[in-house]
């Protein structure tokens, strides 16, 4: 159960509306419950998510004043809109700059981590219902968790790290979510200006998978090799030990030898 609502205008950071629940069960979920109550550009943010989820249905945990679990809604503009294709990325690289300007050095791993120190410190999970025509991209950072916070051997927080275990200090939840609306309005902007074509050279100069050596996992079994970037359509490649390569849209990226 959802509990009330609050809202908000986002004081020129960005061009929807700032709505805040207390607690609620998942900020993307409640947008894909809810469509016509959103507006483009309306954000959606939750001080505590009960059930809030991760890539396949992982459970993702949110807690007041110590991470961040909200939600951007966009309405494509048409079936070319280049936020459909570049949504988990671009927004990836939005919580990277957020990082940056608190001098957290991080990078981008496909197809939607953002890594601190190699550790997984947010997360994106853009959804889209083509009967409604709604696009929704969910943004989980770990702002101000303990290590103890994040041990839940259930969590897709594994290997997780947070913006205050990477700097021993905390940080003020309000101004962390200004930045990164700034930066969401920002490269949203840029995709849709310059294309995915852009969005994938940007993407380049952060890639944390560059020059390794990685295993996917899917739902259909696993694969190893080396690493060879991102095709002109986003998907994964990766050359086999026999020189063969392969493609993927989806699936769970780990780095041989040090994962
Ligand atoms: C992942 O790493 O698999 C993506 C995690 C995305 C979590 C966010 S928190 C806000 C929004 N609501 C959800 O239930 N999930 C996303």
């Amino acid at each position: 159960m959802a509990s009330k609502l609050k809202v908000q205008n986002n004081k020129g950071l960005w061009h929807g509306r700032f709505l805040t629940f207390e607690t609620i069960e998942s900020t993307n979920q409640w947008v894909l419950d809810n469509p016509k109550q959103c507006f483009d550009g309306d954000v959606v943010y939750a001080i505590e998510q009960t059930a809030g989820h991760g890539r396949f249905q992982r459970k993702w945990i949110s807690q007041p004043e110590r991470s961040i679990t909200m939600s951007m809604v966009i309405w494509p503009q048409s079936m070319h809109d280049p936020i459909l294709q570049g949504a988990s990325m671009s927004t990836a690289l939005a919580v990277r700059a957020t990082l940056q300007e608190y001098n957290i050095e991080s990078m981008v791993k496909w197809p939607n981590d953002v890594l601190a120190d190699g550790r997984k410190t947010a997360g994106i999970l853009a959804e889209y219902d083509s009967s409604h025509n709604i696009l929704v991209i969910g943004i989980g950072i770990n702002v101000n968790m303990t290590a103890n916070d994040l041990s839940d051997p259930c969590l897709n927080q594994q290997h997780a790290t947070s913006m205050s275990i990477q700097t021993a200090h905390g940080f003020n939840i309000a101004e962390v979510i200004a930045s990164l609306i700034k930066n969401a309005e920002t490269v949203i902007n840029n995709l849709r200006k310059t294309g995915f074509e852009q969005l994938l050279t940007e993407w380049t100069r952060y890639d944390y998978l560059a020059g390794r050596k990685i295993l996917v996992s899917t739902k259909d079994g696993f694969l190893s090799g080396s690493y060879s970037g991102l095709n002109e359509n986003g998907k994964l490649r990766i050359i086999d030990e026999n020189g063969q390569e392969h493609t993927f849209w989806t699936g769970d990226v780990s780095i041989k030898n040090i994962d």
